[in-house]
């Protein structure tokens, strides 16, 4: 039987559109889909939705709209970024689905309760609807949100509670022994100091008075289930947990997806949830960084907001893939300006890829070499691809996406110094071999590629079955 790959993305709240750090997660998401996909690995891809709480009531309202009309608009915002962006999601999961997942969270909460997990609680104490967090003053900075820059609501409520101090040391453990990967290894560091604390209960809930947007409280319509409570099932809803064929296939999963803002959430939560559900749990967690933009936080408010939508219209979904991926350090923070964004293009898409596509094919009609073979013949050619290959599944078995690009683009180089030194343009005794090697290594380079950049790769495909085609990436002007 083939073996199975269970990879999915945190699912965006759904306050505003997606941005270009939405976009990183996705395709960051998507090249290891698509690299395991090609390896023959039966894979299931999961995105989606987070449409539940505070957060979204207040955007919701802010443009007067009742929150179903408005996350519906957003959603299609998101279904399309993910389209355009070539995104090869097997499923795409809301937490607004009544019949898909509001079942398996009913089922959850029930199964908590009845453990003995689930214990209501008066609670006072700090609320940051940016974070959808109960915070403490360690996650303050003058009164205010470190993360979102917000003063956070004082609240006293009757709350349920999940008993989440109970699974501290499996959770120490299982992050220690690495049965929960973290990477990077800086990340499991900060998740082990901050157990090292002590893991406290959370609430998990809100009163329906106060929050009606999300789903009931089994057996309590007094209260709604608090957001991430919801939002974490999406992993195990969208397989039909529990019942469900694709759960009892895909469970438990093999790479979450997120930013370093919700690790947190995911380190602890939601292995807490799962050995109080019995279930194993996910393999690894990878976290990528954020993507600020000319040096400063993306926000709503600053007006900084980079609309990946955009940019995919003017330069191509490759571009922005590209840019991501290999400008983007994986795990860290990185920065967008539109200037870095075309310098990328233009040396190493529009210079780099496409120009030696070009000439390539021109060369070869030059000297009237019709399709490519495809076995690769030249012997040198072929170490370094095999070299590469290597490189490629080592970068990405560490999630280090730019050192995979830059493996890629090594042959690029390879490529145009073999192009000087032969000067195959010119006729000569090896002409003819040198250009047939360069259109293996081109031919090569299309599938080494092809999780990063589909497009380019299907295109570089028929061109090189055709023997032409219109360049690949234009050169763009500022
Ligand atoms: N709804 C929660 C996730 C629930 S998962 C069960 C959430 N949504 S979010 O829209 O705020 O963030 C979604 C993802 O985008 C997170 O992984 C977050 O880290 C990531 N990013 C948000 N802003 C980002 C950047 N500026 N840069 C890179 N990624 C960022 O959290």
């Amino acid at each position: 039987m083939e073996k199975k790959f269970y990879i999915s993305t945190s699912i965006p709240y759904v306050n505003a559109p997606g941005h270009i750090g939405h976009a990183l997660e996705f395709v960051q998401a998507d090249v290891l889909a698509r690299f395991h996909r090609n390896r023959g690995e039966d894979v299931f891809f999961l995105t989606g939705t987070d449409e539940h709480g505070a957060k979204i009531v207040k955007a919701a309202s802010q443009q007067n709209l009742p929150p179903k009309l408005f996350v519906d608009g957003i959603v299609e915002k998101f279904q399309e970024l993910a389209q355009v962006l070539n995104i090869s999601n097997d499923d795409f999961l809301r937490t607004t689905d009544q019949k898909r997942h509001w079942p398996a969270v009913e089922a959850v909460w029930k199964q908590l309760q009845e453990k003995g997990d689930l214990y209501e609680k008066e609670y006072e104490g700090l609320y940051c609807v940016g974070c959808e967090a109960f915070i403490t003053s360690k996650d303050l900075a003058d009164g205010k949100c470190k993360i979102h820059g917000t003063e956070p609501e004082h609240i006293k409520e009757r709350n349920w509670f999940f008993r989440l101090s109970k699974y501290e040391s499996q959770i120490r453990e299982a992050l220690e022994k690495d049965v929960l990967r973290i990477v990077p290894e800086t990340r499991k560091r900060e998740m082990l100091s901050f157990i090292a604390d002590g893991l406290q209960d959370v609430s998990f809930s809100r009163p329906r008075k106060d929050l009606a947007w999300g789903i009931p409280v089994p057996g309590d319509d007094t209260q709604t289930v608090y957001v991430w409570a919801d939002a974490l099932v999406n992993y195990i809803s969208a397989l039909g947990y529990p019942q469900g064929e694709n759960f009892k296939k895909y469970w438990p999963a093999d790479i979450h997806v997120v930013g370093k803002d919700i690790l947190r959430f995911h380190a602890t939560i939601w292995p807490g949830i799962l050995f109080a559900l019995g279930l194993p749990l996910p393999h690894a967690i990878f976290v990528h960084g954020f993507i600020n933009v000319g040096g400063k936080k993306m926000s709503k408010s600053l007006g900084n907001v980079v609309d990946p939508l955009r940019l995919v219209e003017q330069y191509g979904a490759d571009a922005l893939r590209y840019f991501l991926l290999r400008e983007i350090p994986s795990a860290e923070d990185g920065d967008f300006t539109e200037g870095k964004f075309q310098e990328r293009y233009n040396a190493d898409l529009a210079a780099g890829l496409g120009n030696l596509a070009a000439r390539v094919l021109k060369m070869a009609q030059n000297a009237g070499i019709e399709a490519v073979q495809h076995a690769v013949e030249s012997a040198d050619i072929k170490g370094l691809i095999e070299k590469t290959q290597k490189e490629v599944e080592e970068a990405l078995s560490g999630f280090r996406f730019n050192a995979a690009l830059e493996s890629i683009w090594e042959v690029i180089h390879s490529c145009d110094r073999l192009i000087e030194q032969e000067r195959p343009w010119e006729e000569s005794a090896g002409q003819k071999g040198t250009i047939t090697a360069l259109l293996s290594a081109l031919s090569a380079l299309g599938e080494i590629l092809s999780p990063f950049l589909p497009e380019t790769s299907e295109r570089l495909a028929e061109q090189l079955k055709a023997g032409s085609g219109e360049s690949l990436f234009p050169r763009k002007s500022a």
